[in-house]
């Protein structure tokens, strides 16, 4: 008798390592691989393997070495000789621009494109890149006009954004040294193409005038400028399956009265229709912060988050809500203000999911007018009850949009910089750079000519073969 029961114990103990096994399984099976997969590790003849185990393949290597010679040309590779301990090896080495130069990455899916660029300024015997000033055009849009405002020596910067690539067959990003600096750089590229579900094409609009539909999303360009999880740890891009970074919200929270943090060991339940798990990790969705009512009265508090943003430009703010607080369905009901408009009266998470700890996100545009904070807060509604959880929120992405000048950085477009840098003529002063845009966008086809014809270095030796090396290995 002992022994069968022994036996059964080895038996379902077996049985639950198989379920532990298939679950990992299942997991690794919709891990998310991306049609377009560039990992460019910059100025490098070697690639280089990132903590979270992607790999980065050198812009040196393969056996396009002819290409090389175009040190000649304005783009030579540097190392950094400094040895930082800790700094990841796509940091240590960079390619240099003393022209406008050019990646071009031939593109296979259509849509949506991650592309994230990693700037560390390091000071090496030839350069010290934190003197280096340039503007970064991605497809025609402005993404960073004078890099130096946000490149820095103390720490990398990765700047993150989403563009949408259609008809056309490359993705192509151009680094443009000002004439005062003639030093552009970059350490590592990664481009990447999204998931369906990421950018959608409709959006909440909230502004003075009321609640109303933005159209076309998912064409504009969008920077992300905030990335947070709510309540828990950082979220490394190990973790993640879009290899992105999310930070604690903590130096985003304003007034935290009456909150609670709460942690959650179980699974997140994913559903069809709702946010994927490439539109948030677990451990996004696993944390969060709340508001909870101890007695008989429903406490009269608000949690308020407040992110600075730079005005004259659209924000996208996604919340991300999980219910991982509830005992039961049908307990939480709040309300959400992003800006101090109510986007949401009443929102129960219940019966959009039909379950607990099952994800849910919502997409919010708002005008960031004049210079300030773009706020997001949570508080109780007229359906809150007592004694049980009466606000949740798991976390916040608020991402800029392009403006009229296709610019996510100011209002000199991309044919400015351009026609700038080759006219010669540095007299043209940058009050007149909006007007000029103007005109720039009426001849749009003299434009396109203007930025295909002009001797610009093509940096385009780049590994086609990248995106077969990128599975995560465990
Ligand atoms: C960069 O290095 C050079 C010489 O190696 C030195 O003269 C210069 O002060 C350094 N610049 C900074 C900002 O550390
Ligand atoms: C670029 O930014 C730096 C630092 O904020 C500033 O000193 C410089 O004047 C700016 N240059 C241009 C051309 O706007
Ligand atoms: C990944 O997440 C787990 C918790 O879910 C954590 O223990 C681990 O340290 C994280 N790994 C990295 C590299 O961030
Ligand atoms: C309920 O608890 C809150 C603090 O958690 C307290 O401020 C409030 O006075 C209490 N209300 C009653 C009716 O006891
Ligand atoms: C905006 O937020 C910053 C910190 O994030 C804070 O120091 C500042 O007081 C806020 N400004 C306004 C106008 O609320
Ligand atoms: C409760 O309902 C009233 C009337 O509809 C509304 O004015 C008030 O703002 C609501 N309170 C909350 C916290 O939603
Ligand atoms: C962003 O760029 C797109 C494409 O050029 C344009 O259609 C859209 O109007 C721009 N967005 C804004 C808010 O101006």
């Amino acid at each position: 008798m002992a022994l069968t029961r022994h036996h059964t114990r080895i038996l379902s103990s077996s049985f639950f390592l198989l379920l532990l096994s298939c679950s990992t399984l299942s997991v690794l099976s919709h891990m998310f691989s991306p049609i377009d997969n560039y990992l460019i590790n910059c100025g490098s003849y070697e690639s280089t393997t990132a903590v979270d185990f992607r790999r980065f393949s050198g812009d040196l290597s393969g056996n396009h070495h002819s290409a090389l010679s175009s040190s000649s040309n304005g783009a030579f590779p540097l190392t950094n000789k400094d040895n930082f301990p800790n700094l990841p090896s796509i940091y240590r080495t960079a390619m240099v621009f003393n022209k406008p130069t050019k990646y071009v990455f031939p593109i296979k899916e259509q849509g949506t494109h991650m592309v994230r660029l990693h700037f560390f300024a390091f000071n090496s015997t030839e350069y010290d890149l934190g003197e280096a000033q340039f503007h970064v055009l991605v497809n025609g849009f402005v993404v960073l006009s004078n890099s130096s405002r946000v490149i820095s020596s103390e720490k990398p910067v990765i700047t993150e954004c989403l563009i949408k690539v259609l008809n056309e067959e490359n993705l192509v990003i151009h680094f443009v040294p000002t004439k005062d600096s003639k030093l552009a750089f970059v350490n590592a590229i990664e481009v990447i193409s999204a998931p369906k579900d990421l950018v959608p094409e409709t959006a909440t609009y909230l502004s003075s005038n009321g609640i109303e539909n933005f159209n076309g999303l998912s064409n504009q360009a969008l920077e992300v400028v905030y990335r947070i999880t709510v309540g828990g740890p950082k979220i490394t891009p190990f973790n993640d399956s879009l290899w992105r970074t999310w930070i604690p919200d903590n130096e985003f929270l304003r007034s935290s009265f009456g909150s609670e943090r709460l942690y959650f060991g179980g699974r997140i339940k994913y559903h069809a229709g709702g946010a994927s798990r490439e539109v948030g990790p677990d451990n996004m969705y696993n944390s969060a912060r709340l508001i909870k009512s101890n007695n008989d009265s429903v406490p009269n508090v608000k949690v308020t988050w407040e992110f600075p943003i730079i005005g004259g430009y659209k924000y996208l703010v996604r919340l991300h809500f999980c219910d991982i607080a509830s005992i039961q369905l049908g307990l939480l009901y709040f309300n959400v203000y992003v800006n101090g408009y109510l986007a949401f009266q009443d929102l129960d998470l219940s019966s959009i999911t039909g379950s607990l700890a099952s994800p849910f996100y919502a997409d919010f545009i708002v005008d960031g007018n004049g210079i300030g904070n773009l706020s997001v807060a949570i508080g109780p509604s007229n359906s809150s009850m007592p004694y049980v959880y009466d606000a949740i929120l798991n976390g916040v992405e608020v991402l800029k949009m392009n403006n009229s000048h296709n610019s996510l950085d100011g209002e000199v477009c991309a044919g400015f910089v351009l026609k700038n840098w080759t006219s010669g003529n540095a007299n043209i002063l940058l009050t007149f750079a909006a007007a000029i845009c103007i005109l720039l966008s009426i001849f749009i086809v003299v434009r396109r000519k203007i930025i295909d014809s002009r001797n610009y270095v093509l940096w385009s030796r780049l590994p086609m073969n990248v995106s077969e090396d990128n599975e995560i290995k465990t």
